[in-house]
């Protein structure tokens, strides 16, 4: 098979040409592109290795090009790894602030002693190649209270400075993020924290942006319990509404596989989250690893928010252009389909929707719920519900091996990988009628290594 153009590869959606993605990072629009970073280990597929960034660009967010491997950890402030972070342009610059991961030779726990955390700060012109690096926050920097997991700096412009949010892991092991400001982009002073009681050991990946006049704060916080129709993850990605204080957590995806999202501007305005389509420590598995890859990005997601403030998520409108022939799918109707395909419905009630009769989609009027009733075609995942009590509509990106559904606008999402037999697989539809429409993939060119 070939590691490009093999069958299991998706067709919607970035995935590493070898080896390991996870992260998106430094998500930017810059010289005429969309530049999509990601944490991307080359040589194994099974995460191990260690984190360098992968670079693909894009003019129009549906024929992109991987230009190979753009940082790789090869100083002493980042040898154990160059781990996530974003970019903001400035001065025909594109400039990238990342964590420079160091372990330490010795005896150390890691969490109180022994990792060193490094901001670090790198520009190019072109996007591809890199300038020397500078390391600008070191754990001297951060306060005492701090563990040394501080990480994933996302940088800003605001009010005339350039603002900066890490996250991190107390002493006391509760997470939280860190703010910093800067005139110049090298010199950052540190401006406070903040957190919520009993919200997890710690805060990865966190996320400061305005939508709708309402400001929001995203984080990935790892230790939060488990429910029934919450945090079913080994760990979760959402955002509190920031307006005054931070409330009303809300996770960006109920499905089985997203973490660690990172949001842009885009030229025109839109702010676009994209996500890592996977999740570290998880009880399932994807089988693209036996073929040497793993993982792969969700794809880009428009954000605007509703008049409560509700996030809401649903596909860029560049994808429309992959639409090709459409069909209808009437209640009680069974249709083959070939991957990729697009299904969108509106919803006057309860409905389900069956893959293969294998992966139902399932809303009673109160929970949706997605559930495998095969555990090859799940490869381990099982079921994800959420509370759900009203649903206007449906709309389902369904990749070679991934379902991205977008329910009630885009206010609830749900992202699974799932692994059937080929491209060809039957969708029925109970309670429901939807519109079909086959899909091309998009184009992907691959220039490095
Ligand atoms: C999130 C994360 C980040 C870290 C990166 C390392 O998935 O743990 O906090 O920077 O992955 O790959």
């Amino acid at each position: 098979m070939s590691f490009v153009n093999g069958k299991c590869r998706q067709q919607l959606h970035l995935e590493p040409p070898m080896g390991w993605l996870n992260d998106p990072n430094g998500l930017s629009f810059f010289g005429g592109y969309y530049h999509v970073y990601f944490q991307y280990s080359p040589d194994n597929a099974d995460g191990s290795g260690k984190k360098c960034w992968g670079h693909y660009r894009s003019c129009d967010m549906i024929s992109w090009e991987f230009t190979g491997t753009v940082l790789f950890p090869d100083t002493p402030d980042d040898k154990d790894g160059v781990y996530s972070g974003s970019a903001v342009v400035y001065d025909d610059t594109l400039h990238i602030f990342y964590t420079g991961n160091v372990k330490e030779e010795g005896e150390h726990d890691y969490i109180t002693s022994g990792r060193g955390a490094n901001v670090i700060h790198v520009t190019t012109k072109d996007g591809v190649t890199m300038s020397q690096k500078k390391t600008v926050l070191r754990n001297s920097d951060y306060p005492d209270f701090c563990s040394c997991h501080v990480r994933d700096p996302k940088v800003w412009r605001e009010g005339g400075k350039w603002h900066m949010v890490l996250g991190a892991r107390t002493l006391l092991n509760k997470g939280c993020v860190l703010f910093y400001t800067s005139d110049d982009l090298d010199k950052w002073e540190y401006m406070g924290t903040d957190s919520v009681p009993d919200f997890g050991y710690m805060w990865e990946c966190p996320d400061m942006f305005t939508v709708g006049g309402h400001r929001y704060l995203s984080v990935s916080p790892q230790g939060l319990e488990h429910y029934e129709t919450k945090n079913q993850n080994a760990f979760q990605s959402g955002y509190f509404l920031s307006d005054s204080g931070l409330t009303d957590f809300t996770e960006w995806d109920m499905g089985f596989d997203f973490y660690a999202p990172q949001t842009f501007e885009a030229p025109d305005g839109r702010r676009i989250i994209i996500g890592w389509f996977g999740i570290g420590d998880s009880a399932y598995t994807n089988p693209t690893t036996a073929l040497g890859y793993q993982h792969c990005l969700t794809i880009p997601r428009e954000v605007t928010a509703d008049e409560k403030g509700r996030l809401m998520q649903n596909p860029v409108r560049e994808l429309l252009e992959l639409r090709k022939e459409s069909r209808h799918l009437s209640n009680g109707e069974t249709a083959e389909i070939t991957l990729p395909s697009e299904l969108t419905a509106d919803v006057h009630g309860s409905f389900k929707i069956s893959f293969d009769g294998k992966l139902d989609l399932v809303w009673d009027g109160k929970i949706f719920e997605l559930r495998f009733t095969d555990n090859k075609y799940g490869s381990g995942r099982t079921t994800r519900k959420a509370v759900l009590d009203k649903c206007s509509d449906i709309s389902i990106i369904a990749d070679t091996s991934s379902l991205e559904i977008y329910l009630d606008g885009g206010r609830t999402v749900f992202g699974t990988r799932f692994y059937p037999d080929n491209e060809r697989v039957t969708v029925s539809a109970e309670g429901i009628s939807a519109e079909i429409f086959s899909l091309r993939g998009m184009e992907v060119k691959y220039l490095g290594e």
